[in-house]
């Protein structure tokens, strides 16, 4: 166990930023958020603080901005970061490439040099099993091939993880922890803090919830006729307070040893869309609406971990099952129709 610590969250605000937070302050380190806002909403700071007992210091700034890093870093004694800041919609990513490599890559190129200027360099990535492309090969290890992504986002998560390699092969101060995330899904118990994405969802699990509350019609099951058991995609769905966990481990890790480690942030267990969407009605006890239609281009048929090397390295295990994550998802959606908006705190 390290001692407590002073911890930078970039993106702390955002979905899997603010349960990392929450669990930061609930094992008694210091955190400071660094969010623009971007995709997320000052309300989930002070459920962060009514959870937590104390609130997170805020600085509302962008992770582009070299100048504000470096106040930041001057006026806050920081000893780690976690960097969640960035952008993550797919499609959104194809729009937009440029504003991907701006906010992804240049980003975390600021961060990074504004850290080692202040003899920072403890660092935890946000990555994505998305590097590893369309495998046929299950489950995914770390010594698994990193395929070809597909969309400026999945390019923007690789190029960062070989930007950081190289960093840590020129300077052997850094500890990086680049960790792979598979599919993180649920809410805090509390059904304070939850996943609020901006508009129409991307993802699955706010895609169902919202349909499962009313606020949208059916859900369209992105096709039926993939090589899996069921015929529908199957995932490895994690936990967002697993996820969290395995943070604060490879926190730990970082601080032991140098160099760059790669981890698998999953739970070694994949289910399909049918599946999922089966679990959620258990846990609502409502009917979810979904029609079929084609694939939705870029998917991949199949994706789940071996989550093997975090469990010996780190000691770190995903805990929680499928319907666990399905009665918090809903918990959430459930007290919060309209997710973070109008919310009178
Ligand atoms: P999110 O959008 O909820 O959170 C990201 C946060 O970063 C938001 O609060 C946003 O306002 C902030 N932000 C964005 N650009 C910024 C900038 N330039 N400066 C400062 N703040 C900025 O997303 P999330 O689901 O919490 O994802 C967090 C990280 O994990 C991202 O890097 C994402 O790519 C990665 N990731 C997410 C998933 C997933 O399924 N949610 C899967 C794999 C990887
Ligand atoms: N799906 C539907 N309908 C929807 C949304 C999703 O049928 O409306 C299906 C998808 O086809 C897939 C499964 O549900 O089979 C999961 O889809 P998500 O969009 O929830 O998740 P992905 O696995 O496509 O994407 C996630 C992250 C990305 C990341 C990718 C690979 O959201 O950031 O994993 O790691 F790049």
């Amino acid at each position: 166990m390290v001692g407590k610590m002073s911890i930078l969250v970039t993106g702390g605000a955002g979905y899997l930023g603010s349960h990392t937070v929450l669990t930061l302050l609930q094992a008694g380190h210091s955190v400071v958020v660094l969010d623009n806002f971007s995709n997320s909403s000052a309300v989930v700071l002070s459920r962060i603080a009514q959870l937590a007992g104390r609130a997170p210091t805020f600085v509302r700034g962008d992770v582009r901005d070299g100048a504000c890093l470096r106040n930041l870093f001057l006026k806050y004694p920081i000893q780690a970061v976690m960097h969640f800041a960035g952008l993550k919609s797919v499609a959104e990513s194809a729009r937009q490439p440029l504003n991907y490599y701006l906010n992804n890559v240049s980003g975390t190129l600021q961060l990074c040099q504004a850290m080692a200027e202040f003899g920072i360099y403890r660092l935890v990535f946000s990555s994505s099993a998305t590097v590893y492309g369309d495998s046929n090969e299950m489950p995914l290890s770390e010594d698994s091939p990193t395929g070809v992504p597909t969309n400026p986002y999945g390019r923007s998560k690789l190029m960062v993880e070989e930007l950081l390699q190289d960093l840590a092969d020129a300077e052997g101060r850094w500890g990086i922890a680049v960790l792979r995330y598979f599919n993180p899904v649920g809410a805090h118990k509390s059904g304070f803090i939850g996943d609020d994405p901006n508009g129409t969802p991307n993802n699955l699990l706010p895609y169902i919830s919202q349909v499962a509350v009313g606020r949208l019609k059916a859900l369209q099951l992105f096709g039926n006729d993939y090589p899996t058991p069921d015929g529908t995609g199957v995932r490895d769905y994690i936990h967002v307070l697993d996820l969290a966990a395995g943070h604060l481990c490879a926190l730990e890790a970082v601080g032991r040893r140098s160099g760059l480690s790669t981890w698998n942030l999953g739970t070694g267990r994949g289910y399909s869309v049918l599946e999922v969407i089966s679990a959620f009605e258990r846990a609502c006890g409502r009917k979810v609406d979904f029609v079929i239609v084609p694939r939705r281009e870029g998917d991949v048929a199949q994706c789940w971990a071996d989550p093997g090397k975090a469990f010996r390295e780190l000691g770190w295990r995903a805990e929680r099952g499928l319907d666990e994550m399905m009665a918090d998802a809903w918990r959430w959606q459930l007290t919060n129709p309209d997710g973070y908006k109008e919310s009178g705190v």
